[in-house]
């Protein structure tokens, strides 16, 4: 991967994994919009300002990549881990990360994290140890969401969120992240474009 990857189609590819970010959990129930359900739309909403901050003016990926999970680990409640994993032939290598040490490689198709990847598509896990394969970085973690990141039609890498709460993760989040990372890349894309 090179520090500035190019990137065509990434919006389009977004919004599809966006939809597809509930496959492999039944559909959310369409509720109306109270204090207590809008909560985490508001929450993201903020986060998108926020991002949209640290990357402006910025060209460095790895800086981005970096700020960019601190500011989720910093941000969103219950989370013990959030960083990254770029794909490197057929593995993925750790990225910039919030928490404890994690495993640095992890074969396509293999955990979470690598099963994502593979299929290209936004997983949510509400009790890893549950999940067949899940690879167990850090004891604390109980539940994981892991949202792929887009370079063109390929997957770049992915964004990995654990947490120590047993179904934290949910359809809000899913579109929260996807819409935060659709940004990330977009600005990568961005940059690519003035060059
Ligand atoms: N649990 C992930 C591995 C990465 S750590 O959670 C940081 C997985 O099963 O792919």
């Amino acid at each position: 991967m090179t520090s500035r990857p190019a990137k065509k189609n990434l919006a389009k590819k977004q919004t599809a994994a966006k939809k597809k970010a509930t496959t492999k959990r039944s559909p959310a129930k369409r509720r109306a919009a109270t204090p207590e359900n809008n909560a985490k739309p508001t929450l993201y909403g903020n986060l998108v300002v926020q991002l949209l901050s640290l990357l402006k003016d910025e060209h460095d990926f790895i800086a981005n990549a970096a700020n960019f999970s601190a500011l989720l680990f910093n941000a969103l409640p219950n989370v013990n881990w959030a960083g990254f994993y770029f794909l490197q032939g057929d593995e993925l290598v750790l990225g910039p990360f919030q928490g404890n040490p994690a495993c640095v490689r992890i074969p396509l198709g293999t955990g979470v994290c690598g099963v994502a990847a593979q299929q290209c598509e936004t997983i949510i896990v509400p009790n890893v140890h549950e999940f067949p394969g899940h690879i167990a970085c850090d004891v604390a973690s109980n539940s994981e969401i892991v949202v792929p990141l887009f370079d063109g039609e390929r997957i770049l890498g992915v964004l990995d969120l654990d947490s120590p709460t047993i179904g934290r993760f949910d359809d809000q989040d899913a579109e929260g992240l996807n819409e935060l990372v659709t940004v990330f890349v977009a600005h990568e894309e961005g940059l690519n474009a003035d060059d």
